[in-house]
C-alpha cells in the first residue's frame, strides 16, 4: 500500500465529475477506497462516473448540479451527508471557457463565466464546509485553476481573469482553514485532453448567444503563448498521477505538468524588481 493510501478515509466529493479531470480524480479516490459524491451540471455522466465505481465494489452518488446554483449546492451537500456522512476531499473543479478578444467577449459571457468558475467554486465549498468540518479523519480541499495564470495567452481573458480569482480564493482559504486541519491547494494544470470546449458549449446558457471558440482564437491563443512545443497537452490521467500524495503533504500548488518555467521566473523578475523600485 502506498504510504499515501492510509491517509484517507471516508468520502471525496468532486464537481465536475462526469468528465476529463474530474472523472479522473475520481479514480484516484476510488482507488484508496473513499466513496465518491459525483456531481456535474450532465447529470447522465456524473452518474455514469458513479456507476463506474460502484461497478468495481465502491460506494458512490450522483448528481445532476449546476455550482452556480448556491441552493441547489446545498442540497448536494445534504445528500453526501444523508449517504455518507462526512466529506473529508473537495475537489472544486468545475470552470468553463469562453475564449473571445477582451473588446469582443460580452456582458452575458463575462458574467457566466464568473458565475460557474468564481461564484462555483464559493458555492462549492460553502455549500460542503459545515459537513467537512463536523466529519473526522484527514481533510483537504483541492480548487482547480489553470496555467493560464502562470503563462497567460491572448483571447482568453474572462477564463484567466476567472482562474485569478480562483487563485486568489485558494490563498485565503487556505490561511482560514490552517488552524482547523483542513488543507486547501490550488490545483494548476496545463492542457489536457479533455472535453472542455465541448462541456464548455453544452454548459453554456442557451440565452447566451455565441460559439466558445472559433479557428482564429485558438490561431491567436497559441501563437500568444511562449511555449516551446505548439501546446503542452497531457492525459487527464497523467495530471492527476501525483495527485494522492501531494495533497496528503497539504502542498500549496499541484502544477500538474506544462512547459512555462521561464515565464514563471520572469514574472516574478519583473514583481521582485518593481518591489526593489518601491524601496527607493
Ligand atoms: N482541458 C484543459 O486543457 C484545462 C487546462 C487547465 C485547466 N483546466 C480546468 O480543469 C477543470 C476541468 O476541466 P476538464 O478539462 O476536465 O473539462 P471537461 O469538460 O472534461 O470537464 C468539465 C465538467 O464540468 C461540467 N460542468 C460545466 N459547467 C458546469 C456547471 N455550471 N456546474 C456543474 N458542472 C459543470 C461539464 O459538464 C464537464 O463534465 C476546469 O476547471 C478547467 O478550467 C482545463
Amino acid at each position: 500500500m502506498a504510504q499515501s493510501d492510509e491517509f484517507w478515509s471516508g468520502a471525496a466529493v468532486v464537481t465536475g465529475a462526469g468528465s476529463g479531470l474530474g472523472a479522473s480524480m475520481v479514480d484516484r479516490f476510488t482507488s484508496v477506497g473513499m466513496a465518491i459524491v459525483a456531481l456535474d451540471i450532465d447529470g447522465v455522466r456524473a452518474q455514469e462516473t458513479a456507476d463506474k465505481v460502484i461497478a468495481a465494489g465502491g460506494r458512490a452518488i450522483a448528481m445532476g448540479v449546476n455550482v452556480a446554483d448556491r441552493e441547489a449546492m446545498e442540497k448536494a451537500a445534504k445528500a453526501a451527508e444523508e449517504a455518507f456522512g462526512c466529506c473529508n476531499v473537495l475537489c472544486a473543479n468545475v470552470g468553463v471557457q469562453q475564449f473571445g478578444a477582451i473588446d469582443k467577449l460580452t456582458e452575458a459571457e463575462w458574467r457566466w463565466v464568473l458565475d460557474v468558475n468564481v461564484l462555483g467554486v464559493v458555492n462549492t465549498v460553502a455549500a460542503f464546509l459545515p459537513l467537512m468540518r463536523k466529519s473526522s479523519g484527514n481533510r483537504r480541499i483541492s480548487l482547480t485553476a489553470s496555467s493560464s495564470v502562470l503563462s497567460p495567452g491572448e483571447r482568453l481573458g474572462a477564463y484567466i481573469a476567472s482562474k485569478f480569482a480562483v487563485m486568489g480564493y485558494g490563498e485565503t482559504l487556505r490561511m482560514e482553514l490552517e488552524s482547523e486541519g483542513i488543507g486547501v491547494t490550488l490545483f494548476i494544470p496545463a492542457g489536457m485532453e479533455s472535453r472542455h470546449i465541448e462541456s464548455s458549449q453544452l454548459a453554456k446558457p442557451a440565452d447566451i448567444p455565441g460559439g466558445i471558440m472559433s479557428q482564429d482564437d485558438l490561431d491567436f491563443m497559441l501563437s500568444s503563448r511562449k511555449i516551446d512545443t505548439a501546446f503542452h497537452v497531457a492525459t487527464t490521467e497523467h495530471a492527476t498521477r501525483n495527485l494522492l500524495e501531494d495533497l496528503a503533504a497539504n502542498h500549496r500548488y499541484i502544477v500538474s505538468h506544462g512547459q512555462y518555467r521561464d515565464e514563471i521566473v520572469e514574472r516574478n523578475d519583473d514583481i521582485l524588481a518593481s518591489f526593489e523600485r518601491g524601496q527607493r
